[in-house]
Order: structure tokens, then C-alpha cells, then sequence
């Protein structure tokens, strides 16, 4: 089972494929024109139902996205991963539905509305616009506050209402185990957040993608056995959406990158001098006992976190990521020095990121009040 607010790692994504008829999106990859690096890398490793995305991209046909983040705390790395991918696929011009769980957070977290509000704008939007997310074809929503047009509004809430009766206590308990109404709640938000872009109010039936950490797996088997029945009942039709899975950022000790332990993530307001603590003193590393060692039998990049950060994220060349794993597996590299390109890489893209967010905070108005 896996549990979307609970801090556990996935250890066997191949057994949780196989078990949850995630297909692996490794083939699709020769077909799609301009694969992301998070695609070509193998970090987006799963989907469902992405050939008809694939199919609108080619075709040049209409698509969506959507997705959503709950705004608990700092905005990190982690996050960054996932809004690259709304980013890429407004560049490929999809419309895109980028939801503020506030209602989850405030149910989940336990964290007060206003400053969830305060957090999803001055943290999290403005991170957003500063790597590269634009206010055109952007419907950004809250959870408490879905738009300001109270026939749209009405209807997102509508439809979370109207998705109970198309689920048992009992499926809910299979999907989640041991149940709470805040997790109900957020269930099925979660669903009206993924359908209601179909919604005749938000346009009708259209393709959807939801891009999500693999923990989202619940909500995504919840909303597609629910989409069904409505359209079985002859209901609400809608498109059965379409999802992408990707890898979690790894937290710096290992584990997953996360909101609730600082020293397990880089956040975006992390100083150079943070950044360098924080990987010299916090992050796992693939290097051997002592230098001997290492020159003999060699660094593990695959379990080494700074090694995870180049490949994932800052080193998007792959003659030169690969240059990297070569030295380090043959310890030629050594630790200290993975670790250093690591810090280097990271507080130069922060420094930027830092001027750009600067001049993101003019443009936040242009999001807001939809
Ligand atoms: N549950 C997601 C999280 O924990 C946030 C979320 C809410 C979401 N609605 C969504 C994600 C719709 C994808 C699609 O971060």
C-alpha cells in the first residue's frame, strides 16, 4: 500500500509497476519529439495512458495539464522537479491547471488557511514564475478558492460532492487503510482537482496529463475508477486522464527529499553557505573509507545523493554526467571533489534562480484572482 501523506520511501518501483498497472515509459521515448531531460533520464519512469498525450503533442492537438502541491513549508529541489514538467508542457501548449492543496495541507498538515495562502504565493508561486512558468493558458487555483467566476466555482465544488456517491467506504479503505475525514476530504478533492478541467464550465471534455510523484498513485487509481462509473452512469463524460510518474528527488541522507526535515533537502532560500554545510556535512555519499580505498575499488554514484542531484537536474550534459559517473565509479574522482562540482553547480543555479525571483514578484498579480 502506499500512503500519499505518509514520509515513507519507495524502495521496488518495478514491484509497485507491476502491482498498479503503471506501464514503464521507457518505449514511448524514440516517439516523443523533444524529450525532457527528466524523460530521456529515465526519472519520469512510469505512466498511464500517456500515448494519447503523445498522440495530441504530434498531432499538434489540444492537451492539459494538471497538477497541484500542497504549500507546507519551504519550496526545495524536490518540488523543482515537478515544475519543470508544468513548464515543459506550457512550452508545448498545453493549458495548464496548477492547484494549491490548501484544503489538503490545512486537513493533512494542520497548518492555518492564511498562512498556507501566505506560503503558496511569496514561497511557492513565486518559484514557479521564476523558473519559467508564464501567466498565459494558467489556470492557477486555490483549493478554498476556486475561481472568482462562481459558475466555474460552483461546479468544481459540485463535483467534489457529486464523487462520493461513486466510491465505497470499502474501496476507499483498500486504496488508503485506515481512514480520517480530512483524508477523505482530500481524496476527493484530489478527484474534482483532476476531472473538473472537463467540466463544460472549464471548456468539456478534453485530454488531460497529471504529472505526480509516484506516492500520488492512490488519488490517480481513485480518479480513474470514479471518471469510469460517471461515465458509465451516463453521468458526466470525461476523458480517462493520463498520468506520468517520476522518481523522488533523494532527501540528502537518503530517503525522499522533504518539507519536514530541512537537513534533508536544498531549498530555494538556502545561502551558498547552507548549500556547502549542507552537502559536505549532510549528503550521502557513494565514496569508500578512506582514499585508498576509493582509488582502488572506486566510488557507487548510483547511491551517492550529489552524484543523484548532477544527474537529475544540474548537469544536463551527458557526455559530461557521464564523464563524471566514469571517474567516480573508477575512482579516478574522489568525494570531496564530486562534491565541490555539486556545490558549484547548485549555488550558481541559485544565485540566478535568486535575481529571477526577484523580478517574478511584479508578475504574481497576473496569476492571482481567476
Ligand atoms: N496531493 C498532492 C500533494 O500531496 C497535491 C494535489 C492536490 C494534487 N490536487 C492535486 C496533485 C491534483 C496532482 C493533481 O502534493
Amino acid at each position: 500500500m502506499i500512503d500519499p501523506w505518509g514520509s515513507g520511501e519507495i524502495k521496488d518501483y518495478e514491484k509497485i509497476m507491476k502491482e498498479f498497472g503503471i506501464k514503464p515509459f521507457k518505449p514511448l521515448l524514440k516517439n516523443i519529439p523533444d524529450p525532457h531531460l527528466l524523460m530521456r533520464r529515465g526519472i519520469i519512469f512510469g505512466h498511464r495512458g500517456f500515448e494519447k498525450i503523445l498522440e495530441c503533442i504530434k498531432t499538434k492537438k489540444e492537451f492539459c495539464m494538471m497538477t497541484g502541491l500542497m504549500p507546507s513549508g519551504d519550496f526545495h529541489l524536490g518540488h523543482a522537479l515537478l515544475v519543470q514538467q508544468i513548464i515543459y508542457y506550457q512550452g508545448l501548449g498545453a493549458r495548464i491547471f496548477l492547484c494549491v492543496a490548501d484544503i489538503e495541507a490545512y486537513n493533512m498538515r494542520r497548518i492555518g488557511l492564511e498562512k498556507l495562502r501566505e506560503t503558496a504565493i511569496e514561497e511557492y508561486l513565486v518559484n514557479y514564475i521564476a523558473l519559467g512558468l508564464k501567466p498565459k493558458n494558467c489556470d492557477f487555483y486555490f483549493q478554498s478558492q476556486r475561481s472568482k467566476d462562481f459558475k466555474k466555482s460552483n461546479s468544481y465544488y459540485r463535483l467534489i460532492g457529486m464523487s462520493s456517491r461513486r466510491v465505497t467506504f470499502n474501496e476507499l479503505s483498500a486504496i488508503y487503510g485506515e481512514l480520517t475525514p480530512g483524508k477523505i476530504m482530500s481524496a476527493l478533492a484530489q478527484v474534482s482537482d483532476i476531472l473538473h478541467p472537463q467540466l463544460k464550465e472549464f471548456g468539456g471534455l478534453k485530454n488531460v496529463l497529471v504529472p505526480v510523484g509516484i506516492d500520488q498513485d492512490p488519488h490517480i487509481r481513485l480518479t480513474r475508477d470514479i471518471a469510469g462509473r460517471f461515465n458509465r452512469a451516463n453521468e458526466i463524460k470525461f476523458s480517462m486522464p493520463s498520468t506520468t510518474f517520476h522518481r523522488f528527488m533523494p532527501g540528502l541522507k537518503g530517503g525522499k527529499m522533504s518539507s519536514s526535515d530541512p537537513n534533508s533537502y536544498i531549498s530555494m532560500n538556502d545561502s551558498p553557505e547552507t548549500i556547502r554545510e549542507k552537502i559536505m556535512k549532510h549528503a550521502f555519499s557513494g565514496g569508500r573509507g578512506s582514499v585508498k580505498e576509493h582509488r582502488e575499488k572506486g566510488g557507487i554514484p548510483e547511491i551517492d545523493v550529489s552524484y543523484n542531484l548532477l544527474y537529475m537536474m544540474f548537469e544536463p550534459d551527458d557526455k559530461k554526467i557521464q564523464k563524471i559517473y566514469d571517474d567516480y565509479k573508477s575512482g579516478k574522482m574522489l568525494t570531496g571533489e564530486l562534491k565541490e562540482i555539486t556545490i558549484e553547480k547548485i549555488t550558481k543555479f541559485l544565485e540566478k534562480h535568486r535575481e529571477r525571483r526577484e523580478k517574478a514578484k511584479d508578475k504574481i498579480e497576473m496569476f492571482l484572482n481567476q
